[in-house]
């Protein structure tokens, strides 16, 4: 039997990088894991509880529940991945501006962060995984065998989200969608708690003027020359 290796894919916002993984998931028969969507999940958390408010947050609140959030993940029959915050369906809530906004202020928490990378260390203690997110292989996974960086142009980004939450009938413009994507960008990069870096064993995939199903083959062929099928 073919062994099971950890792949861990980062970067920026909004390059596709859940779809990828999670087609990658699925064709090759990994478990997917989107650690944003944790960090989003927790984010939820704080602003119903009111902990999150103008931009501001009460640290010291969202510090004292930090154990009791717990995130899983379900897979409806179609395939898709449905996030739980301790046992509710959040999937819709956790994809809206208002969470996007606030979700830099709870990631750059080293005890959010710690928090999370455990959870998201014991889902990959099996292998067989494919997680995305922007510190998996820096941090969470420093030895996964299967190392991918994708970035894309920020206009790029703004467009394919705009269209996304177009689409989710949220009314948002492109210039909002651009100035978020590069807000959080700069916060991800320059935040003192797991910034968002390449590793220096990462493949880089700039795909601003790939198809899908040009960075499909790609990916495609990395792991079956990291898993050594070829
Ligand atoms: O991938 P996403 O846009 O759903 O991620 C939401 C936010 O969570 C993003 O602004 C950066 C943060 N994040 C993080 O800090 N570390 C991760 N492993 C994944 C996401």
């Amino acid at each position: 039997m073919a062994k099971k290796i950890v792949i861990a894919i980062d970067g920026h916002s909004s390059c596709g990088k859940s779809t990828m993984a999670k087609e990658l998931a699925q064709s090759i028969g990994y478990t997917y894991i989107d650690t944003g969507a944790m960090y989003r999940a927790v984010t939820l958390y704080g602003l119903e509880k009111g902990y999150i408010k103008d931009g501001e947050i009460c640290e010291e609140a969202l510090r004292k529940d930090i154990s009791s959030i717990h995130i899983t993940f379900e897979r409806t029959a179609e395939g898709n991945l449905i996030t739980f915050l301790n046992g509710k369906n959040v999937e819709n809530k956790i994809r809206t501006m208002e969470v996007s906004d606030n979700v830099s202020l709870v990631s750059k928490l080293k005890f959010v962060r710690e928090a999370m990378v455990a959870q998201q260390q014991e889902m990959g203690r099996k292998k067989g995984v494919v997680l995305d997110g922007r510190d998996i292989g820096s941090v969470v996974f420093p030895d996964a065998e299967l190392k991918v960086f994708i970035t894309a142009t920020p206009e790029v980004r703004a467009e394919r989200r705009m269209k996304e939450l177009l689409a989710k009938g949220e009314n948002v413009t492109f210039d909002q969608v651009l100035k978020n994507l590069q807000e959080r960008d700069r916060i991800d990069s320059t935040r003192k708690e797991s910034p968002l870096v390449m590793a220096p064993d990462a493949l880089l995939l700039d795909n601003s003027g790939l198809s899908k199903e040009e960075q499909r083959c790609w990916l495609l062929n990395e792991f079956y020359k990291t898993a050594g099928l070829e």
